[in-house]
């Protein structure tokens, strides 16, 4: 368990989940990410080494609520492509399971960043197509989503995740790119941070 640093939350009398003050004013990123044990949980751990002068929670979605997004302003979700038919099916894809919950909150104004891992050699005609999963969502919750990245330098043949030619969110291929691995995420690093709230 990585999340034992969450701020506890408040709810209105509406029942809505409030943002707890003192964690609004930090500088805290929340990093989300599923599955445990694999190469996105390696990646995680990595996005996390490289961000320096903030404080990040790590936090796997397994122990954690998804009302737990709303004690940050700044979020990255890591996830993977898994097909849809692991995404119709909650229990091979913990992200699909976590999403009713997250459909329930309002994200207005929370700057949400995504990475999503895929190979592009075995799924070109679907490379990291479940990133779309959740800016679809973001998007119709206000949040601002941050971090698209240009197709330049991905070999791919087609992606749902592209929009005006820039992919939702940082695509990443640790099965056949992994030594560009640390480039992209040092040059994603460096445009998603000064546009997070501090
Ligand atoms: C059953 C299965 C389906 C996959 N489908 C896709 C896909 O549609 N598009 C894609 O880009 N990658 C796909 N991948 C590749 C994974 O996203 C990639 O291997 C990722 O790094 C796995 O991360 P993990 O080790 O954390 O699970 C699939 C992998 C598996 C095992």
């Amino acid at each position: 368990m990585e999340n034992n640093e969450c701020p506890q939350l408040t709810a209105d009398l509406e029942g809505n989940y409030l943002i707890d003050k003192e964690s609004a004013g930090e500088k805290a990123i929340g990093l989300f990410y599923a599955p445990s044990g694999g190469s996105v949980h390696k990646v995680a751990k990595r996005i996390k080494q490289k961000i320096k002068d903030r404080k990040v929670d790590m936090l796997y979605i397994r122990d954690v609520k998804p009302e737990d997004f709303l004690n940050y302003r700044n979020i990255i979700l890591v996830s993977s492509t898994s097909g849809k038919d692991a995404w119709n099916n909650d229990e091979t894809d913990e992200w699909a399971a976590f999403m009713p919950g997250l459909q329930k909150l309002r994200l207005d104004g929370r700057r949400i960043a995504l990475v999503g891992l895929g190979n592009s050699v075995l799924y070109p005609n679907n490379f990291v197509d479940g990133l779309s999963n959740f800016a679809d969502l973001i998007e119709e919750k206000g949040g601002i989503l941050i971090g698209k990245t240009e197709t330049d330098g991905y070999t791919y043949t087609l992606s749902r995740s592209i929009q005006d030619n820039l992919f939702m969110g940082l695509p990443l291929d640790e099965d056949n790119e992994a030594n560009q691995t640390d480039a992209r995420i040092e040059k994603w690093l460096s445009l998603v941070l000064p546009e997070m709230e501090s």
